[in-house]
């Protein structure tokens, strides 16, 4: 849900909870207001009897029909009224009912109320008329004043409004104009608060338009024509006008510096590259020369100290030479224009291949070298030569950290979409706090078991199979256990 919406949403929530707050409060003031109003109206009528007519007791006990029809005729415009004459102990004695006199009680409490010195706003007491409930009441003593009362008139008002009530009113009140005229103006407070909303929150859309093209871009790509940033309002001085203000002036500035860092990042790769060209050919010529003068002190006992030292110096230039060809490749392969030249391969038959190319080293270390297939031989689209240089890396390294009797198999295997092949060790293994730190560019295990071959390594094979890895969409993954062998394993997508 966007912020517009919430926030539209909540004034609409907002109002609507208030309208309705103040329809029922006013729905009790209004039932109180007439409570009040018919009790003081019921009051005064029975003020007004009760001064009239001396002796109401003595006339009813007199002639009891003709007294029930006079009451009748006081409450004759009142239909919902009816009054009842008690005795002092709240029997009743006559009732302006329709069809006779009335029995039974009604109860004291509400009458001592009613005539009681601290008048109440309004009294509830017992409807005779519908039992088990309370209607609003009236009394008046009779008698003399002073004395005991000899009995009361009393009075039910009746509401008119038929035994359903609060709901009936409650309805009645939903249907009166002032609650449409609320629902009126809440609607009409939140269209309006949805325009303010709207016209408030348009630079922070439009700022989000814009960072969304950038991160959907990147920031190598020049502004578009109409970019969503040209568009916003400067003259905007809020919180979001400035917001956007700012990162419309953050951006150029970014894509500049993103720019000239991509130039100095060119230039590096393109040095390192020119400098693995150029170092080539000297260092070849002096492991020609190195490697003539071994052949030729190699059966000379008094040239055996010179002879080291050329083994020495051969053994550096190889390092250099590996180096150089490493730094070379990473170069080659950071470049954002490098492209594969990708075709559909049998991957256990390039594992074969491999396994051929290091079978002899592999015979000379002791370490039983092979390749594991699958009756369904997984097919991969990938860049043979690159690929086969990844495989390469991970099989030199296996082998480097492997020691006689040790097993090294390479192995393709289907797995869902995806191509696993893997080479693993039950060589020397790898401390568990180094495995996130070995594809990290010239880093090397510290405490990692002596390469078995002497070799110094340069801590660049992993990396170059991270990136060979990535530039296939595939990613690289290291299982290893110190002591008990490593096992990396290249996922691709299968072909
Ligand atoms: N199969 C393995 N068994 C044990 N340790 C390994 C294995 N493969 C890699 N490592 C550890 O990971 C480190 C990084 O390997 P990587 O191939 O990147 O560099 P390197 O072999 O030292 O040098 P380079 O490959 O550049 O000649 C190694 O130095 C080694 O400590
Ligand atoms: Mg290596």
């Amino acid at each position: 849900m966007t912020v517009r919406m919430k926030l539209a949403l909540t004034v609409f929530v907002t109002g609507a909870l208030a309208a309705l707050g103040v329809a029922v409060a006013m729905l009790f003031a209004f039932e109180r207001f007439e409570q009040e109003s018919t009790y003081r109206r019921a009051d005064a009528f029975l003020g007004r009897v009760t001064g009239m007519y001396d002796d109401l007791r003595g006339q009813q006990a007199s002639d009891p029909a003709g007294f029930d029809a006079k009451l009748r005729r006081l409450v004759l415009f009142e239909p919902a009224t009816q009054l009842y004459l008690l005795d002092g102990a709240g029997t009743m004695l006559a009732s302006s009912l329709e069809g006779g006199s009335a029995r039974g009680r009604v109860d004291l409490g509400p009458v001592m109320r009613a005539v009681g010195q601290a008048r109440p706003p309004y009294v509830m007491g017992d409807d005779p008329q519908r039992p088990g409930t309370t209607s609003v009441i009236a009394a008046r003593p009779l008698g003399r004043p002073g004395a005991p009362a000899a009995g009361y008139l009393y009075l039910v008002a009746g509401d008119g409004r038929g035994p359903a009530g609060g709901s009936e009113l409650l309805a009645r009140a939903l249907a009166q104009p002032a609650l449409v005229a609320a629902i009126g103006v809440v609607a009409l407070a939140t269209l309006l608060a949805a325009w303010i909303i709207a016209a408030v929150t348009r630079p922070l859309q439009r700022l989000s338009a814009a960072v969304s093209a950038v991160t959907r871009d990147g920031l190598e790509a020049p502004p578009a024509a109409g970019d969503a940033l040209g568009a916003l309002p400067r003259a905007s001085h809020d919180e979001f006008g400035m917001l956007a203000e700012g990162f419309s002036t953050m951006l150029p500035r970014l894509r500049a510096q993103w720019e000239a860092l991509r130039r100095l990042d060119h230039f590096r790769r393109e040095g390192v590259s020119n400098l693995s060209h150029d170092l080539r050919s000297p260092l070849t010529a002096t492991t020609a020369c190195l490697e003539t003068l071994q052949a030729r002190w190699a059966d000379d006992a008094a040239r055996l100290d010179d002879a080291r030292l050329v083994e020495v110096a051969l053994r550096n230039t190889h390092n250099a030479a590996r180096l150089l060809q490493s730094l070379g490749e990473l170069a080659q392969l950071d470049e954002p224009e490098f492209k594969l030249r990708t075709e559909a391969i049998d991957a256990c038959e390039l594992l074969d291949d491999i396994a051929l190319r290091f079978a002899a080293r592999a015979g000379a270390q002791g370490v039983q070298l092979q390749t594991e297939a699958p009756s369904a031989a997984p097919v991969v689209e990938i860049d043979v030569a690159l690929f086969e240089r990844a495989v390469a890396n991970l099989v030199d390294n296996a082998l480097k950290f492997s020691r006689d009797g040790d097993r090294i198999t390479l192995a393709a295997e289907q797995r869902d979409a995806a191509v696993a092949v893997s080479v693993s060790d039950t060589g020397s293994g790898i401390e568990p706090d180094e495995v996130p730190r070995l594809f990290d560019r010239y880093h090397q295990a510290r405490r990692s078991v002596a390469p078995a071959t002497g070799e110094g390594g340069r801590g660049l094979g992993l990396a170059i199979v991270k990136r060979i890895a990535e530039l296939h969409g595939g990613t690289v993954e290291v299982v290893s256990r110190l002591g008990a062998g490593t096992r990396v394993t290249i996922l691709l997508r299968a072909g």
